[in-house]
């Protein structure tokens, strides 16, 4: 499945992969913009299964004053197109555009090209404003730019890196567990999965706040949100990362289990074992 879609190992990919918010102002080539375009109309399926649809925006044709009105607070810089997504409410909304625009974004950085998850510092309403006959069904949870990268980062682009630390990640005993969530699971314990997971500890996440945990189960696999709060301090703010987040888990997760020819499905099965309040449940990966 991957083969169709990328030209390469998607380990490497995602190992390539970071965040970019500093942008050469060349032009996309018309070959890249195509292959680009295509990808993004196509038919995106998820474990979490919802509707979301993708544009690509180009800046250069809109008008003037509206390209003025949209805005990442300097955050990006000389970025000529971004792709923006809406999606349609629903349950497992969040997690699938989670999903679905990390495999935009791998497919982008595959192309060679630079992405950076936008989920707070853009004007929403301005960039929902630019999708084709969005409905009040309809909401933009992320955007990212995508052009070619810059040699030198811009001073917010490095202050940004500084402040989410994100060349950092937990360590696999803060992230990986087994049995009742009470011993971390080692790498070898992993097994065939050590990579998977591997993928899933480098994926980015907002403020890099790294909220997945996984608990392995026998043959399976549970993922987890990690609520530092109570999980009702979700609802006070829109988009919930954390839901965002876990859908790129999931997505490093799926397409590395199928390159390495792991066999499994994705089943909403609460597990039977006990876990601290903190987290809560999401999805399970049941291997055949
Ligand atoms: C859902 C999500 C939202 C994000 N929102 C922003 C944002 O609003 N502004 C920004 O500069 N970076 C944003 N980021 C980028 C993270 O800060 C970055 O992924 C993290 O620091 C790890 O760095 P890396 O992507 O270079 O590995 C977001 C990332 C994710 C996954």
């Amino acid at each position: 499945m991957n083969r169709l879609k990328f030209s390469t190992s998607i380990i490497e990919i995602i190992q390539r992969r970071y965040s970019c918010r500093t942008y050469k102002t060349e032009s996309l080539h018309d070959n890249t913009k195509r292959n680009l375009i295509k990808f993004l109309q196509a038919d995106h399926k998820s474990p979490f299964n919802c509707g979301t649809r993708f544009e690509l925006l180009q800046i250069q044709e809109l008008d003037p004053k509206v390209k003025r009105q949209l805005g990442t607070y300097g955050f990006i810089q000389g970025a000529k197109n971004f792709i923006v997504g809406a999606t349609k409410k629903s349950k497992y909304d969040l997690e699938n555009f989670g999903y679905v625009m990390e495999e935009l974004i791998l497919f982008a950085t595959d192309l060679g090209l630079g992405t950076c998850w936008v989920g707070g510092t853009f004007k929403r309403s301005k960039f929902a404003a630019q999708i084709n006959n969005i409905t009040d069904n309809e909401a933009v949870p992320a955007i990212t730019p995508v052009g070619y990268a810059a040699e030198n980062r811009s001073k917010v682009d490095r202050l940004a890196r500084w402040a989410a630390r994100s060349k950092k990640r937990h360590p696999w005993e803060n992230l990986f567990f087994e049995g009742d969530c009470k011993y971390p699971l080692t790498r070898e314990r992993a097994g065939r999965y050590d990579i998977p997971l591997e993928m899933i500890r480098i994926a980015p996440s907002a403020s890099n706040r790294q909220p997945w945990r996984v608990i392995k189960d026998s043959k399976n696999f549970h993922f987890f949100i990690f609520r530092k709060r109570s999980w009702y301090s979700s609802l006070l703010s829109w988009p919930d990362f954390p839901r965002l987040d876990l859908g790129i888990a999931v997505c490093h997760f799926n397409l590395t289990a199928l390159e390495r020819g792991l066999k499994g499905s994705w089943q909403f099965i609460r597990p039977e074992i006990t876990t601290p309040g903190h987290l809560q449940y999401v999805i399970s990966w049941i291997s055949k």
